[in-house]
């Protein structure tokens, strides 16, 4: 079971988890916080032992055994609401990778938009949505799933899972991954409100496929090219011969 008391002890922030919500069971946590009507704390996290519904992208499951992993969603409003969503997405998945190599000293890889790999197999992934009121925006979610200690895998995958219990071959602390996770993303979103380009340049910087030959499922169709770069809103810029193209979303394999 998860200790909140040790998770706690670690947490540094002023916002980000300090309305701190623990569930056994609940259908998804971004469920959870989207559905809320009461107004909950800027930064609330909501933390399950097991997700009934848990919802990847693309409205893939996501699956995860009780109590050996990470499962949760942190809440943004207020100044939040003023960043950019892609760049929080980026952010999100940095504060993970960096938790796990500062805490692990694994060395992790960031797949473009969001997924956290540790040798080519998927750790972390992360889901980012948000709701409206009228034309407002009114919150965002990120939701992230982390395996921690969790060594079995059964169904097909796009991307093998891996956890860090596998790579580490010992349990992995789940109570100071969270809060060395939650310390590390206040801060990234402290350097968006300041500048985004630090944050993409940090992106940038761990993400070994920029540079490679890619092949990017967009749902629709499949395109391949040179992962060229990232631009100012965090989408993908793909090159094919001279020909430059913006991908908003979609998943990416090197080829
Ligand atoms: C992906 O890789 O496709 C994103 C997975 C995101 C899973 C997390 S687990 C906590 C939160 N609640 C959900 O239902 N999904 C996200």
């Amino acid at each position: 079971m998860f200790n909140i008391e040790n998770f706690d002890i670690k947490l540094e922030t002023g916002i980000i988890g300090r309305n701190f919500i623990y569930s056994e069971t609940i259908d998804s946590t971004n469920s959870f916080l989207l559905g809320n009507e009461q107004k909950l704390a800027n930064g609330t996290v909501i933390l399950t032992e097991y997700q009934e519904n848990g919802r990847g992208r693309f409205k893939r499951p996501w699956e995860s055994n009780k109590g050996e992993n990470l499962t949760f969603s942190i809440l943004l409003r207020k100044k939040y609401l003023m960043l950019n969503p892609n760049h929080i997405n980026l952010a999100a998945s940095l504060a993970v990778s960096s938790a796990i190599e500062n805490l692990f000293q694994l060395k992790t890889d960031l797949k473009w938009p969001n997924d956290v790999l540790i040798k080519n197999k998927k750790v972390s992934g992360i889901l980012l949505e948000s709701s409206t009121k009228g034309s407002k925006l009114e919150k965002i979610v990120v939701g992230i799933g982390i395996n921690v200690n969790q060594t079995k895998y059964d169904g097909e995958f796009k991307i093998q899972p891996t956890s860090i219990k596998f790579e580490l071959r010992r349990e992995a602390n789940r109570e100071r991954l969270l809060s060395e996770i939650l310390n590390g993303f206040e801060e990234l979103l402290h350097s968006l409100e300041e500048s985004p380009k630090k944050v993409l340049d940090e992106w940038r910087e761990n993400c070994r496929m920029i540079g490679e030959r890619i092949t990017i499922d967009t749902g629709t169709e499949k395109k391949s090219g040179v992962f060229y770069d990232i631009d100012a809103n965090g989408f993908m810029i793909l090159k094919s011969g001279e020909e430059i193209e913006k991908i908003t979303s979609g998943d990416v394999f090197v080829k």
